[in-house]
């Protein structure tokens, strides 16, 4: 027998400070849900790994504003994300947590590992400190202004609204997260990874695979583009794995208060959950082949925001280390959005899974995610289109197929399999649609291709539907019962192909079907090279029908969005109604055409130009926002519209003495210009 092909599957741990929602099952959940049981079925030797994400800044401001301890926050939430996971058919292996013991040793294992290779670089510097709350400021403990795009709220690690990272020394008017205090500059001690070092060796790596989606490698392109920072993997904070004593002593630095950069100990979290899975089964050293042996494939299933931990840092980690096994690919997907806008947590505008499962079949969801998953680009999930996938497609073409064999038979043949006779063009055609079906979506599953493998299955549903239209089993029962057998025998060959096809996005029904099949064992222990190959026997007894997929109503649905479009209005700031400008006011602006005679960059502000101008009878000098969209030299020679009386001001500790025009065009801002090249000085009426 050829040896089974070994897959070692993760889905990213997720934070254990909130609860699920739509966007994770779409990103990193549902796809590695279903990829494990294709693998499965295709009797790999797999193992699929998830858990609890207990560590990092979020989880500690959860705790201080609740007054309880992180322990408890992450207790909370563990639970209850992995029992809404289980409800939602999620079938991991082990769903394991980052504050257990296993983990912490194996994190601080790997690190004293490193840090005895000499990987790291130790380097002391001034940090963020909070002189009120007595600590250090690490990433989300710091808000500011971001310096890419002046966003008011940016945080210590990231700025939501540009998503650049950033680390706390960059942000402007920085404030502490937790106490509101004007943070100090402190010195301390941080082991560093050094990425800078490791570009050749990942570029080398992902050049061997040209086969990862394009997006991703996009993505990791442009962090190379970039030239990979060296990142700090330790941090001053009371939550966390602590710093192993004994290399903090040989560097001659105190661990008290220190611990590792949750991105650093997260990744490990599989590795461990892994460990924890072998030592379950009995056998503590079966973790090994799935993590060391090199020809495991390795595969993270993420969201976007992911990418660089997964594909750059973490593997950066794991060859520094030496006995690991580097990703065989990452299919990350892009976000999803929810009635056109962007998913928030915070202001609630979210679809919850526990909310869900309250209301709702766990495999209506996985459907309609799964035929729209963020693949390639952003997608939306909108209720109405989830109630017509729902409504059209399980329950009129799938559903309705199941159901009209079922029934018949049990009319008219006691429930039990008629023989089939010779086939005729259209029973051969069915037949050759299962087997096309089985070959073409076992193509797009190996290569990720959730959302065309789901629509291929349905394409199966509706072809059997039809058939069963086509072949009028009505009447040739009467007229031509031998016909009549063979149509309902094919039938039922179809609905045992499709409960295997469709078993790794719909299980639920799956295991209807096969409970209605009366077939021994369950799905998930079929073999999916079998499908349309092994046929069930005529006089083969059918049990109970079961209705497959109930019609959801417009009320039901109209609450749902309803409630969304309470939670969004709730939460945009209202509009104040426009404000009238008199006349004699606007008269005051002064609007000149002018020449740009001079641009230039200014040094530590990406998005600004300083301009010399011709106003005709003076030369000005304007500060402008344009780096982004011109050029410098672009900009010599126009001919430009400005303001030539508003009061200057300082940007950027450069003076500015007047404002131009220009259009948002989206998010592309275009100089007004006018259409004739005009003399410098012309007033703008
Ligand atoms: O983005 C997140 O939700 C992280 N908790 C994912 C961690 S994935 C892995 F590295 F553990
Ligand atoms: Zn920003």
């Amino acid at each position: 027998m050829p040896k089974k092909e070994r897959y070692m599957l993760t889905s990213a741990l997720p934070y254990a400070n909130g609860p699920i929602h739509l966007g994770h099952l779409a990103g990193a959940y549902l796809p590695g849900d279903i990829f494990a049981r294709y693998c499965r079925l295709k009797k790999r030797d797999v193992l699929y790994i998830c858990g609890s994400d207990e560590h990092g800044v979020p989880i500690m401001l959860r705790a201080r504003k609740e007054g309880v301890s992180p322990q408890q926050i992450v207790d909370r939430f563990h639970e209850m994300i992995k029992s809404s996971f289980e409800r939602f058919g999620m079938s991991f292996d082990y769903y394991g947590r980052t504050s257990s013991p296993v983990h912490h040793q194996t994190s601080q294992e790997i690190f004293r590992t490193l840090a005895e290779k000499n990987v790291f670089v130790l380097k002391s510097e001034k940090q963020l400190y909070d002189p009120e709350a007595r600590m250090f400021l690490a990433d989300r403990f710091v808000r500011g202004v971001c310096p890419h795009c002046d966003y008011e709220d940016a945080y210590g690690d990231q700025c939501e609204s540009c998503g650049t990272s950033l680390s706390p020394l960059d942000l402007i008017n920085p404030r502490s997260a937790i106490t509101n205090a004007v943070p100090v500059l402190k010195k301390t001690t941080h082991w560093y990874m050094p990425l800078a070092e490791f570009q050749p060796k990942l570029e080398k790596w992902i050049a061997g695979h040209p086969e990862w989606r394009s997006n991703v490698l996009g993505q990791i392109q442009s962090w190379f583009k970039n030239g990979l920072k060296d990142r700090a993997i330790t941090r001053d904070l009371p939550w966390g794995v602590p710093l192993p004593e004994d290399v903090a002593r040989k560097a001659g630095v105190d661990a008290e208060g220190k611990v590792l950069y949750v991105w650093f100990d997260a990744p490990i979290g599989y590795i461990s959950a892994t460990k924890e899975w072998a030592i379950r089964q009995g056998d503590p050293e079966r973790w090994k082949p799935y993590w060391q042996d090199k020809d495991t494939k390795l595969i993270h299933f993420i969201g976007k925001d992911n990418i660089v931990f997964h594909c750059l840092i973490f593997p950066a980690v794991l060859m520094a280390h030496g006995d690991y096994v580097l990703p065989a690919n990452v299919p990350a997907n892009e976000f999803l959005n929810l009635e056109g806008n962007k998913l928030s947590t915070s202001r609630n505008y979210a679809v919850w899974l526990d909310d869900y499962l309250e209301k709702f079949e766990p495999d209506s969801l996985r459907y309609a995610l799964a035929i729209n998953m963020p693949e390639t680009r952003d997608a939306d999930f909108s209720w109405q289109e989830f109630q017509a996938r729902h409504n059209n497609e399980l329950a009129d073409a799938l559903g309705n197929f199941v159901n009209r064999s079922f029934t018949f038979i049990k009319k008219y043949f006691d429930g039990a399999l008629p023989p089939a006779g010779d086939p005729d063009e259209l029973d051969r055609q069915l037949l050759a649609q299962i087997e096309t079906t089985r070959n073409q979506m076992a193509v797009l599953l190996d290569n990720f291709q959730f959302k065309e493998a789901a629509k291929t299955m349905m394409s199966l549903a509706r072809f059997a539907n039809k058939y069963f239209n086509d072949k009028e089993p009505w009447r040739t029962r009467k007229e031509n019962p031998g016909v009549c057998a063979t149509t309902l025998n094919l039938c039922v060959q179809t609905i045992h192909a499709l409960a295997v096809l469709m078993n790794p996005i719909l299980p639920f029904s799956s295991a209807k079907i096969w409970k209605m099949l009366q077939l021994p064992g369950t799905p998930d222990q079929a073999n999916w090279d079998q499908i349309g190959r092994e046929k069930l026997p005529a006089g083969h007894q059918l049990g109970e029908l079961e209705i497959l997929f109930r019609k959801l109503e417009d009320e039901v649905i109209q609450k749902e969005i309803e409630r969304l479009r309470k939670a969004q209005e709730e939460t945009s700031p209202e509009k104040p109604a426009p404000e009238y400008l008199s006349f004699e006011d606007f008269q005051k602006v002064q609007l000149r055409t002018a020449r740009v005679i001079a641009a230039e960059a200014i040094p530590k502000a990406r998005k600004l130009l300083k301009l010399q101008i011709d106003l005709g009878n003076e030369k000005r000098q304007i500060v402008a926002g344009l780096a982004e969209h011109y050029q410098p030299e672009e900009l010599v020679g126009k001919t430009v519209v400005v303001v030539a009386n508003l009061q200057p001001a300082t940007i950027r500790g450069v003076e500015s003495q007047g404002m131009l025009l220009a259009v948002k065009d989206d998010k592309k801002l275009v100089l007004i210009t006018p259409e004739d090249a005009t003399a410098p000085g012309r007033e703008v009426s």
